[in-house]
């Protein structure tokens, strides 16, 4: 097979002209001034690798992934360590300057093999959103780091979901977070909402810096080591104990910052350093992939999209009341779509009398029976305004000023008791793990 090849870099023609002189295995078939003349000239499907001759620091997570996603495997020449290494970090393959042409030959060789092998694992295992993701999921088997990273990894992610409406994602993302931590497991709380962040404000920070969209700039370049995500993180202290927050975007106009190859990492590392890591993703999980993939435009949803995909435990969490529940039922069969691996467990919050008629839990269940979604109601969080209120007025959790209420017993509840009968997963077994055990 001979390889067609871009080159990009200024002091390329000594490269070029060596590759050439070897007739096979690789053919220069453009040249490239411009990273984005590069990008252009392999989204017309013209090569399946890009060779990098220098300025490589332009190369980041997602530029490599989207490459990756279009079939082309990047290899970078660099004299210099620390720039090999986060090279390899993002999935280039890293070669010396001064490479004889031979065993550049070689090194394009071995991978674009390697990436053959990739997407033909990745198209076995990917449903039909995420077989088109143009950036590269968690555990891509040819990203060593990557790799690397997904042995290291320890702790337990939880999505915690719901569909439009507030039904009340973020209070118990905090809250289940805040019982996590009582419960004297480490955790990082990760508000991913690119729509709507306030996990800061739930818990009374004034926090503007938005720890996750620093997180994913230093993923994004390769550079995010454990230390450095836990300096990014605001350490929350409740009365019953400490967590980490990684604050999220408070202007939606930033979504483009949590690309999700950059998050798949973050992520990552931070199941690295907590044993929990407990995620708020936002409501909407329309995808835009078909649209985007030719253009190479960020989906708007991808972040949620992406969290989802990574959760070991997505909770899926609904308004009790005549349009959330409905609301909840149509959105499962969009998650089921969207994530078809997804092992979900489904909470209903708000839960009183007023909106769902008397014995509210009898009546909620006889109607999520008639509605008929395989999941099976987990657990049944009361409404309580006054708890609920008085926790965002003082910026703390219901364990701090409503220890005894029934809705933060009920939270409580879901950390220590997990129903298994009532978890199901859309696609593979149930891992049945409680979050505890970790
Ligand atoms: N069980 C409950 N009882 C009473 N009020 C609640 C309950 N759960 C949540 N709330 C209140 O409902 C409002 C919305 O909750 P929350 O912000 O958690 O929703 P969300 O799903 O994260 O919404 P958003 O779309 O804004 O992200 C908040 O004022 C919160 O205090
Ligand atoms: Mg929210």
């Amino acid at each position: 097979m001979n390889i067609p090849v871009i080159t990009y870099g200024t002091s390329q023609d000594n490269l070029v002209s060596g590759l050439e002189r070897l007739h096979g295995p690789v053919t220069v078939v453009r040249r490239c001034a411009e990273l984005t003349e590069l990008l252009a000239a392999c989204q017309s499907g013209l090569a399946r690798a890009a060779v990098v001759s220098d300025g490589t620091e332009g190369l980041t997570a997602s530029l490599v992934a989207r490459l990756d996603a279009l079939g082309v495997s990047v290899v970078a020449l660099t004299d210099e360590h620390g720039e090999a290494e986060r090279l390899g970090a993002i999935g280039v393959v890293p070669a010396a300057a001064g490479i004889d042409p031979g065993d550049l030959a070689g090194a394009i060789s071995d991978a674009v093999r390697g990436q053959g092998d990739r997407s033909g694992r990745r198209a076995s295992v990917h449903n039909e959103f995420s077989g088109l993701d143009a950036e590269a999921p968690r555990n891509n088997p040819g990203l060593p780091a990557q790799d690397a990273a997904a042995e290291e990894r320890v702790g337990k992610v939880i999505a915690v979901w719901g569909p439009a409406g507030a039904p009340g994602r973020t209070l118990l993302a905090v809250n289940l977070a805040a019982e996590l931590a009582a419960a004297g497991s480490s955790v990082m709380l990760v508000d991913a909402d690119s729509y709507g962040a306030s996990a800061a404000a739930v818990l009374g920070l004034l926090d503007e810096a938005a720890g996750l969209a620093q997180a994913c700039r230093l993923a994004d370049q390769g550079v995010l080591t454990v230390d450095a995500l836990r300096t990014m993180a605001a350490d929350v202290h409740t009365k019953g104990g400490t967590l980490q927050l990684l604050s999220g975007i408070t202007r939606a106009d930033r979504w483009t910052e949590l690309r999700p190859s950059a998050l798949s990492t973050v992520l990552e590392v931070a199941a690295q350093t907590a044993q929990v890591v407990v995620i708020d993703v936002g409501f909407c999980l329309e995808s835009d992939e078909e649209l985007s993939f030719d253009t190479l435009a960020p989906r708007r949803n991808g972040a949620t999209l992406r969290c989802l995909e990574l959760a070991d435990e997505v909770i899926a969490v609904g308004a009790a009341d005549a349009i959330g529940v409905p609301r909840l039922v149509r959105g499962l069969a969009e998650l089921e779509t969207a994530v078809p691996n997804a092992t979900v467990r489904v909470v209903m919050n708000k839960v009183r009398s007023s909106s769902a008629g008397r014995s509210p839990r009898r009546q909620l269940s006889e109607a999520w029976e008639r509605f008929g979604p395989a999941h099976g109601i987990e657990a049944y969080l009361p409404a309580d305004f006054e708890a609920c209120d008085a926790a965002l007025l003082s910026g703390q959790v219901l364990s701090e000023c409503a220890p005894d209420s029934a809705l933060r017993r009920a939270i409580a509840g879901l950390v220590c008791a997990p129903n298994h009968e009532n978890r199901r997963s859309f696609g593979r077994s149930s891992r049945a793990l409680t979050f505890l055990k970790r």
